[in-house]
């Protein structure tokens, strides 16, 4: 068996075009294969916007959704959210008002994201063009508070303020082991800066798009063996499975 969790926007999806040759590969990949692919879609929406872009636009039916920035995870097959990831995440000191009267006094005029991008497991900002010691500072500024959370910045733009054991990749490696998919190879795929901790974790097989944003770029893949696809979108995801895939598999 192997798992493949997978950014969306940007990755698997910018366009019907790019839903279609994602669905089309992945349904030809798994149809009559000897070998199970699970499916987990690992994006910085919430469970509610996947769902909702999910009965719009043709990307195949996931078995789980880790929503939120690995804040909220959702199993497809029971229809419901498991519940246990976020009593883990809140029982490490997490105090999300405290996050934002914070946030909120040391950059007064930066602009809050959507309420529906804030949760009490995940609080978002709009701060553009911020470069690495940036977000160094806010980080010690946070820990100098008593602040205990992890800052996560994407896309030269967007700030997301999290508990500490949140992030994708914690998310997918909590739900593997609960699963108890140890020995499943495990491949992911993104194209931005939310993306990383996905690619950290020992014994993960990662896709970075040709579109990436210059967090993902930066990966050394020669030491790693993360894959840099020559093309964006679902077109480089592709690339990426073939290559990490092996040929009986890859239909
Ligand atoms: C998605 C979320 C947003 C978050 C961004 C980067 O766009 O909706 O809240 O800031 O991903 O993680
Ligand atoms: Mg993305």
């Amino acid at each position: 068996m192997f798992i493949f969790s997978t950014d969306i926007d940007g990755t698997i999806y910018d366009s019907l075009e790019t839903a279609t040759h994602f669905a089309e590969f992945w349904e030809a990949l798994t149809t009559g294969s000897e070998q199970e692919g699970k499916l987990i879609f690992n994006t910085g929406r919430s469970i509610g916007d996947t769902l909702g872009l999910l009965s719009e636009v043709p990307l195949p039916q996931p078995d789980f959704i880790i929503g939120g920035v690995g804040t909220e995870i959702y199993s497809c097959e029971q229809s419901e959210k498991i519940d246990d990831w976020e009593s883990y995440l809140v029982g490490d000191g997490w105090e999300a008002d405290g996050v934002s009267s914070l946030v909120e006094r040391l950059i007064p005029d930066i602009e809050a994201q959507p309420p529906e991008c804030n949760t009490n497991v995940k609080r978002s900002w709009f701060w553009n063009d911020r470069d690495l010691a940036d977000i160094a500072q806010l980080e010690k500024s946070l820990s100098d508070e008593g602040i205990v959370a992890q800052v996560v910045y994407s896309s030269q733009r967007d700030l997301d303020i999290l508990p500490r054991r949140a992030n994708k990749g914690n998310a997918l490696h909590w739900l593997c082991d609960r699963l108890d998919f140890g020995h499943a190879k495990i491949i992911v795929a993104g194209d931005s800066g939310n993306d990383l901790s996905m690619f950290g974790h020992a014994d993960v097989h990662g896709i970075v798009v040709a579109n990436a944003s210059a967090e993902l770029q930066a990966i050394d893949f020669k030491t790693t063996g993360h894959f840099l696809a020559q093309a964006p979108c679902a077109y480089g995801v592709v690339e990426g499975l073939r290559h990490f895939l092996t040929p009986s598999i890859v239909a």
